[in-house]
């Protein structure tokens, strides 16, 4: 089942809504509009090869981050009695790659814009919150959110929260994306770049038909 861009945008629009901070829902909002919603950024790639390749990848990206660090930070203060900063992770989680766009020449998802060559996405991103005077607490997250390759390590726990949010979403996802490649390469004979994770899904569901024959002969050799 495809799910189509527009209703991914009303699922950041109600992500947005819970911010309760009125002023920071107001510049998340305004930036997520201006950096993210628009053509063609909202059919960015999320990266060049290793995760969310392909056209729509960082909306996707964006949507699952924040979805997995609101249910991180839910544990978080349900089980280890945190008071997590809600405002902080879901403004954080959604902005963290919010000037990717940028540093691609968008057609071309594989190749840097010229400032890509230059400025890499979070240093950018980092920027961008300043210009807008968003809170240190929020662009800490966001300068922070590759853990310990970023120019700053998490120090807080939200940006802890942002940081591995952003890991699974990204490990998930190159995963899927390289097993299936390899599917295409070495079962089906075919090389294939993704347009879209659709793609990606279908290969997937054709495998279980695969798993259920090989249900079928683990039955046949144990069980009957
Ligand atoms: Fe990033
Ligand atoms: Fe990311």
């Amino acid at each position: 089942m495809e799910v189509k861009i527009e209703d991914k945008i009303n699922e950041i629009r109600a992500l947005i809504e819970k911010i309760n901070d009125p002023l920071l829902k107001e510049k998340t909002l305004s930036v997520i509009e201006k950096c993210l919603f628009k053509s063609p950024y909202v059919f960015s790639p999320g990266a060049k090869k290793a995760h969310h390749s392909y056209l729509g990848g960082l909306i996707d990206h964006i949507l699952s981050t924040t979805n997995i660090a609101v249910s991180i930070a839910h544990q978080l203060e349900r089980i280890y009695g945190y008071n997590v900063d809600f405002d902080t992770v879901i403004s954080a989680s959604l902005l963290h790659d919010i000037m990717k766009p940028i540093t691609y020449n968008l057609g071309e998802s594989d190749k840097n814009s010229s400032l890509g060559h230059y400025l890499d996405h979070l240093t950018l991103s980092v920027l961008k919150l300043f210009q807008e005077g968003f809170p240190l607490k929020v662009i800490h997250a966001v300068a922070a959110h590759h853990g310990e390759p970023s120019p700053t390590r998490p120090t807080t726990i939200e940006a802890m929260i942002v940081h591995l949010a952003d890991y699974i979403d990204s490990k998930l996802n190159g995963d899927i994306l390289r097993k299936a490649r390899s599917i295409c390469q070495e079962e089906l004979k075919e090389s294939l770049e993704f347009n879209n994770f659709t793609q990606v899904v279908n290969i997937f569901e054709k495998q279980k038909k695969i798993l259920d024959q090989a249900q079928n002969e683990f039955t046949v050799s144990f069980l009957s």
